[in-house]
């Protein structure tokens, strides 16, 4: 395994930071991945697939390893159902599109997302009411310690909105290495109901939509909305949508009665932080290099030159200003590394 020193991850993060890894090195296999793990030379180990989900702070003097396993096989068939394992370095929006043109069901609403497979798990990623638990049947990760190669199963990942065992319990003691996914073959269950899905089959006539059409219309939708981030560095929502308590949740829509929200249930409510940060009069705000999306608040942008310490102070400022205004703390979504 050859091991680069002052090694810029400016094409390993979607924000396109521009910041040096003191060592990387990519792995191509598991026997790889526990070989290095192994390596007591290296005090810090920082693992990367996709690098969609992570805002760099400046040089870090770690070892980056590059996970990149690559493969996919189906497992399991029969006349409805479709298993299938799929490795942690597969780009997940061309494993959505492999299974659309198989014909399987299940990842359509979850087209377009950034990032590889392997670290879709650890914050249950999702879009447009499904998220990856709703297919997930298990998945194998490299426990850190030991090197051991194990399995978990899905009550063992423990997910939740933009959650799982692997942000909690889990955090830094596993590398996942493969996810296995049910699909369906027939009857496939689409989700049209949420935001502008219907609005967009509509558009196109369309009214006995196919797993591709539901795909064609997510992707219409996010190239709307979301920033490529081959044009404009980023890295998807960067904060969470604010779960809050029943008795906040009163206060806050009796002051804003027009506010869109989320019940998750009878005591907890979720509203859309880009809804607060847009009230707050920061979509399309500019500071330097770093921004805030023009077309959805959520997202912060990195104009070119923008350095991890830009996006923190403006991130930081929206995350005051919302607490101000509001009195509900945001926080970010993405993975912050010092
Ligand atoms: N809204 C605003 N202003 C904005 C953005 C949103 O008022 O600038 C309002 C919208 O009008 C709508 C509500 O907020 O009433 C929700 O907006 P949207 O449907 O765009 O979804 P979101 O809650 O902002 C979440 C996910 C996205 C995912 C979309 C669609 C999180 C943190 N984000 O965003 O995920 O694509 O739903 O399912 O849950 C990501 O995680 O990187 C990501 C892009």
């Amino acid at each position: 395994m050859e091991v680069k020193e002052h090694f810029s991850l400016k094409n390993y993060n979607t924000f396109g930071i521009d910041a040096n890894a003191r060592y990387f090195a990519e792995v191509n296999s598991i026997h790889a991945l526990q070989e290095v793990l192994s390596n007591d030379t290296y005090k810090r180990k920082i693992f990367i697939g996709g690098g969609s989900n992570m805002l760099l702070t400046g040089d870090i003097d770690a070892l980056f390893i590059y996970v990149n396993l690559k493969g996919k096989h189906i497992v399991q068939e029969s006349d409805k159902h479709v298993s299938v394992k799929v490795m942690a370095g597969e780009n997940w929006h061309e494993l959505v599109l492999w299974t659309l043109d198989n014909g399987f069901g299940g990842l359509e609403n979850m087209s377009l997302i950034p990032g590889n497979t392997g670290t879709a798990p650890i914050q249950n990623i999702g879009a447009y009411g499904v998220e990856l638990k709703d297919t997930f049947i298990a998945c194998e990760a490299v426990r850190i310690s030991d090197q051991k190669l194990m399995s978990f199963s899905k009550e063992d990942c423990a997910f939740g909105y933009r959650d799982s065992f692997f942000k909690n319990e889990g955090k830094d003691k596993f590398v996942i290495t493969a996810v296995t996914f049910s699909f369906t073959k027939k009857n496939h269950i689409l989700k049209t109901g949420y935001g502008a899905i219907e609005e967009e089959l509509a558009k196109n006539a369309i009214t006995s939509p196919t797993i591709k059409d539901i795909s064609n219309a997510v992707i219409a939708i996010r190239q709307s909305k979301l920033p490529d981030p081959k044009e404009l560095g980023n890295s998807g929502s960067f904060f969470k949508n604010p779960i809050v308590s029943l008795e906040t949740f009163n206060a806050f829509i009796g002051n804003h009665p027009n506010a869109p929200y989320y019940k998750v249930s009878d005591n907890t409510y979720k509203i859309p932080a880009g809804w607060l940060i847009e009230q707050c009069g920061y979509k399309g705000k500019r500071i330097g290099d770093a921004g805030v999306h023009k077309k959805q608040a959520l997202v912060l942008v990195n104009y070119g030159k923008a350095s991890g310490e830009d996006i923190i102070c403006l991130a930081e400022q929206i995350i005051n200003e919302v607490m101000n205004r509001f009195n509900i703390k945001i926080g970010p979504e993405v993975n912050i590394i010092k």
